[in-house]
């Protein structure tokens, strides 16, 4: 299906933050398969990269553009989004700069408005304008790595006993996110969505002691367990040509990629987007 298959949008924008404040969780890698994931459905989405730093996923879809450029692809043939920079603010004043960021941000949000899918990419630290677009998710979305360290950005867990004691940072930042959404009186919650990374085949008792906390967590902070992405070697390979899994094998994907067999993990992806439970997608996905 290409990105026109769908009539312009009357509903609002849906937007998607990826965040966590771990880094090397998987954030990037998940924010591009979900849009190319929601672009290969039909819809119209837009995206915006919020780590200034590193700006992994700017070059990952700027990698996708100019693949397509370079092998003259229609947009049919390698679904696009709509991509927009925000810069964090220098200004002297710790005060001023929170207001200039925050006013840059609501200007590009605008600038999406037309789009019925927006994908922020977030740092894997607590930056203002990450907070900033925590407050705007509609859904968030929480990679982790199968390991306990990434836990302890959730929930810290007394070591006597293996009790969770209470959230921690990350989850701490959801829960002002959601409250501060409450305040501003926006209608419907945040729909926060935990999804395992990287899960490996082996090492089955750390994954099963993982599973057991995520899900005692999940009730105690409100959040949902969406279909992980297991460890594959070809997450780390796409990058550079701007592919992800989900287009390979079709006519805008390098050949190199197009003669092996990705079948489960394509489908651990469209799983994942199953979960999310997003507006119109669960038709869309049925359709396809
Ligand atoms: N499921 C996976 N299997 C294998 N490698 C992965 C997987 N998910 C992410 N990676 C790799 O792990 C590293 C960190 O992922 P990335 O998406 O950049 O994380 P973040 O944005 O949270 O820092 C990258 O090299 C990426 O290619
Ligand atoms: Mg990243």
């Amino acid at each position: 299906m290409s990105s026109s298959s769908h009539p312009a949008p009357s509903a609002p924008t849906h937007v998607i933050v990826v965040g966590n404040e771990k880094g090397g969780s998987g954030k990037t890698t998940v924010a591009m398969h979900l849009t190319v994931a929601l672009l290969k459905s039909g819809f119209s989405v837009g995206c915006i990269d919020l780590d200034l730093r590193q700006k992994s996923f700017w070059r990952y879809l700027e990698n996708r553009a100019k693949w397509g450029v370079a092998h003259e692809l229609s947009i049919s043939d390698l679904p696009m989004p709509r991509f927009l920079p925000v810069n964090g603010s220098n200004h002297d004043s710790r005060y001023a700069a929170k207001r200039l960021e925050a006013e840059e941000l609501t200007r590009t949000l605008e600038e999406f408005s037309d789009c019925q899918f927006l994908v922020i990419d977030t740092p894997g630290a607590d930056t203002h304008l990450s907070r900033l677009a925590h407050m705007h998710a509609d859904t968030i979305v929480t990679p982790l790595n199968d390991s306990f360290v990434d836990f302890d950005m959730m929930a810290k867990i007394d070591p006597a006993t293996g009790d969770i004691k209470g959230p921690s940072l990350y989850a701490e930042l959801v829960w002002s996110a959601r409250q501060q959404r409450a305040a501003a009186g926006v209608p419907g919650g945040i729909d926060w969505i935990v999804m395992r990374n990287r899960v490996q085949a082996t090492n089955a008792r750390n994954k099963v002691a993982m599973g057991e906390k995520l899900e005692a967590l999940s009730k105690r902070i409100q959040f949902r367990l969406g279909r992980g992405f297991g460890e594959r070697v070809i997450y780390r390979e796409l990058f550079v040509n701007g592919m992800t899994l989900l287009d390979l094998g079709s006519k805008g994907a390098p050949r190199k990629f197009g003669s092996m067999s990705h079948l489960a993990a394509r489908n651990e992806v469209r799983s994942f987007l199953g979960n999310l439970r997003l507006p119109i997608v669960a038709e869309a996905l049925e359709a396809a």
